[in-house]
C-alpha cells in the first residue's frame, strides 16, 4: 500500500522536534481527520531556510509527508518554499495511497502558514484580536 520511500520517512523521519526561538513557526489543523502539524523554521539574511523542524500528532502518511517537505524546502527561499505543493511532496515520496492525499496537505499549508504568519504579523494580531472578542 505504501511505497518504500513512506515507509523510510514515517520510520526515520527527518527534521522532526523543535526550533527554540524560531523566527517562523505554522500550524494546521487537518479538519478531514483532526491531525495537527506544527513546523518551525529559520531563515538566514536572504530569506533562505537555513533550519527546519516538524511535529506532526497524526497519521504515518502525515508523519512521512512532513519528514519530506522539511527536506524539499531546506535551503529554499520563502517565496520558493510558498509554490511547494501537495502533488510535489506526494510525488517525492513514490506516491500516497489516494485516501491519503489529503494527509499531504497537512504538510504544504503548515510551511505556508508559517510562511503567511511572518509576512502578515498584523493580519495575525488582528484575527486573533477578533477571537477573543468573540
Ligand atoms: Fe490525518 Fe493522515 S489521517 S493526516
Amino acid at each position: 500500500m505504501y511505497s518504500d520511500k513512506v515507509m523510510d520517512h514515517f520510520q526515520n523521519p527527518r527534521n522532526m522536534g523543535k526550533i527554540e526561538d524560531a523566527d517562523l513557526v505554522g500550524e494546521v489543523g487537518n479538519p478531514t481527520c483532526g491531525d495537527i502539524m506544527k513546523i518551525y523554521i529559520d531563515i538566514d539574511e536572504n530569506e533562505e531556510i537555513k533550519d527546519i523542524k516538524f511535529n506532526t500528532f497524526g497519521c504515518g502518511a502525515a508523519v512521512a509527508t512532513s519528514s519530506m517537505v522539511t527536506e524539499l524546502v531546506k535551503g529554499k527561499t520563502l517565496d520558493e518554499a510558498m509554490d511547494i505543493t501537495n502533488e510535489e511532496i506526494a510525488e517525492a515520496l513514490d506516491g500516497l495511497p489516494p485516501a491519503k492525499m489529503h494527509c499531504s496537505n497537512l504538510a504544504a499549508d503548515a510551511v505556508k502558514d508559517a510562511i503567511e504568519k511572518y509576512r502578515n504579523p498584523e493580519e495575525q494580531t488582528s484575527e486573533q484580536e477578533e477571537t477573543v472578542a468573540e
